[in-house]
């Protein structure tokens, strides 16, 4: 998060009433994003599965050292969003931009934006054979053609960002499901991405190690990391976010400021929502 967002600027472009737009969307910023870069543009993107439509015409940009928080119901199309802006999933329609490049033009090197690209999920898929220093450093080995020792000093670094220096020697196995979680996390931050996207990262986790992976989201976020968050955490993405983007029936049906989002919600099934979750 950056530091300015809750000073109100009154040459700040409004989010007043009618945040419901679409093409509009991704042109709402914060006064504190507002100078920055974009790194990510998604233009009128759309997605089905065979035929049942799921993305419709999104429109959204994020910039550089924002946190953008994703909310809605169940099923309304946030993981799959997520998953066409890492090209897990193949968009039917639109564009998606990281930085100068087209992600989604036809000779597109997947796998070199992929390397660009940080992913957590709910599930965080460790190596449980190798140790948690190995699961940081076998993509910097592998995709990044890094040499061993280079590697590990870099896993260590992010290790101890998330606090589990001390665990480097360890399998997966030993360690909690939010300490392996934190793993996944130094193992995407290890690649140095320049967007990092988390889908529900605590969703799994027992209620007591939420708390953990959520102060180390909210560490990144102060830090100056380009983050595009789905969650469930209502606390998370009122503190740590700039924006926070409603998603319902596969559209943005609300986007703008937390306190815009949570205390002057205009979508009634925003509203709604809010009422089931807070
Ligand atoms: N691989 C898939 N094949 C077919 N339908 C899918 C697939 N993944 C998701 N869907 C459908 O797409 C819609 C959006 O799902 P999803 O993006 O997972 O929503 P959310 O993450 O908001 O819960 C849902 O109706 C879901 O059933
Ligand atoms: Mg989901």
């Amino acid at each position: 998060m950056t530091p300015a967002t809750s000073g109100g600027d009154p040459s700040a472009p409004a989010t007043t009433a009618h945040t419901t737009i679409d093409p509009a969307a991704g042109d709402i910023v914060t006064p504190a994003t507002r100078a920055a870069p974009v790194v990510l543009r998604v233009t009128r993107l759309s997605k089905s599965y065979g035929d049942t439509p799921v993305l419709h015409d999104i429109n959204l940009d994020v910039r550089r050292a924002e946190t953008l928080c994703l909310i809605g119901p169940s099923g309304s199309g946030k993981s799959t969003l997520l998953k066409c802006l890492n090209l897990l999933e193949k968009p039917q329609a639109g564009e998606i931009r990281l930085g100068e490049t087209c992600l989604t033009a036809p000779h597109a090197d997947v796998d070199a934006a992929r390397a660009r690209i940080g992913m957590v999920f709910q599930h965080f898929n460790l190596f449980p054979h190798m140790s948690v220093e190995r699961n940081v450093t076998v993509a910097l080995t592998s995709v990044k053609g890094m040499d061993r020792e280079q590697a590990r000093a870099l896993a260590r670094r992010h290790l101890d960002e998330v606090g589990l220096a001390a665990f480097a020697g360890q399998r997966p196995g030993r360690l909690s499901g939010g300490q392996q979680q934190r793993v996944a996390i130094a193992r995407a931050l290890a690649m140095e991405p320049e967007l990092m996207l988390f889908d529900e990262a605590t969703s799994a986790l027992d209620p007591e190690l939420v708390k953990d992976v959520l102060a180390v989201m909210r560490d990144l976020a102060s830090g100056g990391m380009t983050m595009a968050v789905v969650t469930h955490e209502m606390g998370f993405a009122r503190e740590a976010a700039d924006r926070v983007a409603f998603m319902c029936d596969g559209r943005i049906a609300e986007i703008g400021t937390p306190d815009r989002i949570f205390e002057r919600a205009d979508h009634p099934r925003l509203r709604q929502f809010l009422s089931q979750v807070l």
